[in-house]
């Protein structure tokens, strides 16, 4: 047997010397307040407590000494451990407090920001236009009248001085009923060509005076293309009193088209032939762009009047008298003016609109720029 090692001093053992624990206790608090986030204090606490960090490789020495030299070690390890265990809890709580801090700033909800509302539509810019219209005849006194888009052909055509082989009938491209009961097209009724057949209407209703605006949709067989559809719609006016003469008519659109374009516009006549008005004319507005300037002036081409100065906007005339008779109206007694023209046109060029089938589709990236006019 060996006698005791008698030589033997737990100071000598290398990893239990005072000052190498103070290292030990110094390099694991230093690791600690170096640590800049959770994770990276998580990574220290491993290292620096768990089962092969030097402090606990330390601990397992104390169990080789002998007893009077462990309760010393032990007291030395056992300080240095509880140094290290409360820094890093402190460090948790530190790092912790400053996480809370930023979560706060970073992920704060401004509830007094507006809320995500879904986005809100836009009438179509023909209904905001027509009502425009509207509003510029009912301001003179003028009331809003309708009429069906299925409309007797009498109505549509007859009433309006179009007998069946009038020539200007083939011009309205017309959609006929089909006749249930034969299947043909004999039915007497169409899509309606044109809002006269409103003006018809007011005066088969009503006594004069009259002053009416008629807005509608009006159908004819053309196909859709850039500047066609076979669906569009007209604004119609019909005005009968006594006295009423051409300069009434033509004072009438001007006032119009300045409500429509700003001051300084005009209107021209130009002699043309409807059935349903003597005379009658082609009614025409300054180019609202160049203002005639472009006329003759190759320098400043016009393209929304092709330098031409003036811009066709529709038809009108004085009611002719047999329309008027056909009604029940006096033309000894009564005089009375019309007009009616597209609102499509009017849109193409009151708003650049290039392509006719952007109105007609029903594409919400085309009305919304218009906004919301009431
Ligand atoms: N109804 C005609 C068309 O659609 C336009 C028109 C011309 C209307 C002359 C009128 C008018 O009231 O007097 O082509």
């Amino acid at each position: 047997m060996s006698a005791p090692n008698k030589s033997y001093d737990p100071v000598e053992v290398e990893a239990l010397k005072p000052e190498e624990i103070a290292r030990m206790r110094d390099e694991a608090l230093a690791a600690i307040a170096a640590a800049g986030d959770l994770q990276a204090l998580h990574e220290v606490k491993v290292a620096q407590t768990g089962g092969t960090s030097p402090l606990a490789l330390a601990n397992r020495e104390i169990g080789a000494l002998p007893p009077q030299a462990k309760a010393e070690a032990g007291k030395r390890v056992g300080q240095a451990r509880g140094q290290v265990s409360q820094a890093l809890k402190k460090r948790q709580e530190e790092l912790e407090a400053e996480r809370d801090a930023r979560v706060l700033v970073e992920e704060a909800v401004d509830v007094t920001l507006p809320y995500d509302r879904a986005r809100a539509g836009a009438r179509h810019p023909l209904t905001t236009l027509s009502e425009r219209i509207e509003d510029i005849f009912v301001a003179m006194g003028y009331e809003v009248a309708e009429g069906p888009e299925v409309e007797s052909e009498w109505l549509n055509f007859d009433a309006l001085n179009l007998s069946p082989d009038h020539p200007a009938r083939t011009t309205h491209d017309t959609f006929f009923v089909e006749n249930a009961a034969t299947g043909t097209e004999q039915s007497g009724v169409v899509l309606r060509t044109h809002t006269s057949p409103v003006q018809i209407r007011t005066m088969l209703d009503r006594e004069p005076p009259l002053y009416v605006v008629c807005p509608g949709r009006v159908y004819r067989t053309d196909e859709l293309d850039a500047t066609h559809t076979p669906v569009f719609s007209q604004v119609e006016l019909l005005a009968i009193d006594e006295g009423l003469t051409m300069a009434d008519l033509k004072g009438t659109l001007d006032h119009m088209v300045r409500a429509l374009f700003g001051e300084g516009m005009q209107t021209r006549l130009r002699p043309n032939y409807f059935p349903f008005t003597e005379p009658s004319a082609e009614m025409d507005m300054v180019c609202y762009v160049c203002r005639g300037a472009s006329v003759g002036d190759p320098e400043r081409p016009c393209r929304t009047c092709s330098s031409e100065g003036w811009i066709e906007l529709g038809g009108c005339g004085m009611v002719n008298p047999r329309v008027l008779v056909s009604c029940g109206v006096d033309p000894e007694k009564y005089s009375g003016f019309a007009f009616g023209f597209g609102i499509e046109r009017m849109l193409m060029f009151r708003h650049n609109v290039e392509d006719m089938r952007d109105m007609v589709e029903g594409d919400v990236r085309f009305t919304r720029p218009f906004g919301m006019e009431i």
